[in-house]
């Protein structure tokens, strides 16, 4: 089988595998990081959400062989501590509900915070609108995108 080498959290990995294996397979069955959830399969819930070269994308819809030579951050590499400022957004709101959705969550704010210190309304509205919460926590994460925004700009 072909070998990859990945940048994960600023880890250099090599995981042997199909080279059409999706990404969130190769996280979560191959290098043990579980924080990024399976929700659908098919680029519909974003419960799969990771940072890849800066940018949102569904670790679902990715396969490793289009991931070498990027850096992925997961939800297990925000912070090492739980610092980063959606982290403590997410954790001082009480975002979560049932919590499946949340890394998922917290990773697409990350990346748009990331990108943008001060996003419009509806660049968050437009932005969020790719990831689903079951439990309907979305005012909650509106609100702890609104404290993180505070944190990153004082
Ligand atoms: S599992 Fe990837 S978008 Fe739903
Ligand atoms: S917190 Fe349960 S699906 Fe979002």
């Amino acid at each position: 089988m072909p070998v990859f080498k990945l940048n994960v959290n600023n880890k250099e990995y090599t995981v042997e595998t199909e080279s059409d294996m999706p990404l969130l397979w190769v996280l979560r069955d191959l290098l043990d990081l579980t924080g990024t959830k399976y929700g659908c399969g098919v680029a519909s819930c974003g419960a799969c959400t990771v940072i890849m070269d800066g940018n949102a994308v569904y670790a679902c819809q990715r396969t490793v062989s289009t991931c070498v030579n990027k850096k992925i951050i997961t939800i297990e590499g925000l912070s090492e501590d739980g610092s980063h400022p959606v982290q403590k957004a997410w954790q001082k709101a009480g975002v979560p509900q049932c919590g499946y959705c949340q890394p998922g969550q917290m990773m697409a704010a990350a990346a748009l915070l990331g990108k943008n210190k001060k996003p419009s309304e509806e660049l968050i509205n437009e932005t969020m609108s790719e990831n689903l919460c079951r439990c309907g926590t979305y005012h909650r994460i509106k609100e702890a995108i609104h404290m993180a925004i505070e944190e990153i700009n004082k």
